[in-house]
């Protein structure tokens, strides 16, 4: 084999990429080597380049080892694109970014300050022998996690019933993990396909939560949670109104109060969007007490009355959700306020109303004046019944009473307030 030794190594490094300028820049970089000898060994590196892993935002360092250099050079490249970043212990790109160590004789440290994840890949560390020798070291950056509001759920409204998605697009790497929670720390209800039932979870695990048919107590605020390795994990908040029309229940439909005294109405309602509420008096009839439908109005009866908070009627409203509480207070009642009363509630998908009933309880049959008194009589013994006298003895009383009460009236023509009805 011919030993014709080129004297000149030529090597043409072209750096053709330039991020901090519009205009392309060339560098033609030509430098001259010795041949290698057989007193001369060739060059060879120590060790491999240790891959690593950073946050955005840090610096990354790739070490090259090389020995045996020799005149030979140490370049370092961008693998992807072969752009020259640096030769020996010059950075020859437009990267303020970027910088040779050459801290010892043998080691040549590519370092990437304020790392971005377009800093993302390989980069590989060039002897410029022939052939050429090469090692390539990765640099991976790790972005905090991220959600992306266009490709997110935004607050919703479902009506009950119907199916809701909720779902939450998120970035970063690692690839971030997305959780989803109640805002409220309550469990979330999922029914699972084919199941009937709801079923409990502390949290949902996944970028989409999907709820089917819809149950008002699944309506509340859901946070998406996005984590990685790193730091910040974010949320993303989703507000899920579940609406239906409203649903009016008495627990006391009826309500017995001795006159003078205050007497308190209540009604539970459940209405999502949030209902309108308010207490209508039922219209007096000849026959009692009207309730509130078409008939009577088309009757020519007098309407229900509207009642306003003021001195003779109190009224709250309490709300927790989409349950409330409407409260009605009768002040010093009077014969007038016996009656029916309604709670309406009303929203955008319907009305409801509860009704209740108010009467009057005779607490002290004997006050009352002299010719009221059989009447009063039989009253108060109506109340002791309910005081809970069993019904044998009250027969016997009432027998007894009664009997008296005729003697009284035979043999005597002006009837005193009876001592009997008094000790009843
Ligand atoms: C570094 O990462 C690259 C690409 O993933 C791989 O081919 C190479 O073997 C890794 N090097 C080391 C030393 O692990």
């Amino acid at each position: 084999m011919p030993q014709i030794k080129p004297l000149l190594i030529i090597f043409l490094f072209v750096a053709t990429q330039c991020p901090n300028s519009s205009s392309q820049n060339l560098h033609v970089y030509t430098y001259i080597t010795e041949p290698n000898s057989q007193l001369d060994p060739d060059p060879e590196f120590l060790g491999t380049i240790s891959n690593v892993t950073y946050p955005a935002g840090r610096e990354a360092i790739l070490a090259c080892s090389v020995r045996n250099l020799g005149k030979n050079k140490v370049g370092w490249l961008r693998a992807s694109d072969q752009t020259v970043l640096a030769l020996q212990g010059r950075v020859v790109t437009h990267n303020a970014r970027i910088s040779v160590i050459h801290e010892d004789a043998h080691t040549w440290k590519l370092k990437i300050s304020k790392l971005r994840e377009s800093d993302r890949g390989c980069y590989m560390c060039q002897i410029n022998t022939s052939p050429m020798k090469k090692q390539i070291g990765c640099i991976d950056v790790q972005v905090p996690p991220d959600i992306i509001n266009e490709e997110s759920s935004a607050d919703l409204a479902v009506q009950e019933g119907e199916d809701a998605t909720l779902t939450c697009k998120a970035t970063g790497n690692p690839m971030p993990r997305v959780i989803w929670r109640r805002e409220d720390g309550d469990m979330i209800l999922i029914r699972k396909p084919g199941s009937r039932e709801l079923m409990k979870v502390d949290h949902y695990s996944g970028s989409s939560l999907r709820l089917v048919r819809l149950e008002r107590r699944q309506m509340g605020a859901y946070l998406c949670i996005a984590s990685n390795d790193v730091p910040p994990a974010v949320s993303k908040r989703v507000s899920l109104s579940v609406q239906f029309a409203p649903m009016v229940r008495a627990p006391s439909q009826l309500l017995g109060t001795p006159l003078g005294s205050d007497v308190q109405l209540e009604c539970h309602v459940e209405a999502s969007p949030s209902p309108v509420s308010y207490w209508l008096k039922g219209a007096r009839t000849p026959s009692g007490y009207a309730s509130i439908s078409n008939s009577n109005l088309e009757s020519g009866q007098p309407g229900p009355e509207m009642l306003l908070d003021g001195p003779k009627y109190g009224i709250t409203e309490k709300r927790d959700g989409y349950r409330g509480v409407m409260l009605l207070v009768v002040r010093s009642f009077s014969p007038s306020d016996v009656g029916t009363y309604h709670c309406v509630s009303t929203n955008s998908l319907g009305r409801a109303e509860g009704t209740l009933r108010l009467y009057e309880i005779k607490l002290h049959p004997g006050i009352a004046s002299i010719n009221d008194d059989h009447l009063n009589f039989i009253s108060g013994i109506e109340e002791a019944a309910r005081g809970g006298v069993p019904a044998t003895s009250l027969a016997t009383i009432l027998k007894l009473h009664l009997t008296f009460y005729i003697a009284q009236l035979l043999f005597s023509t002006s009837v005193t307030a009876p001592a009997v009805s008094r000790r009843a």
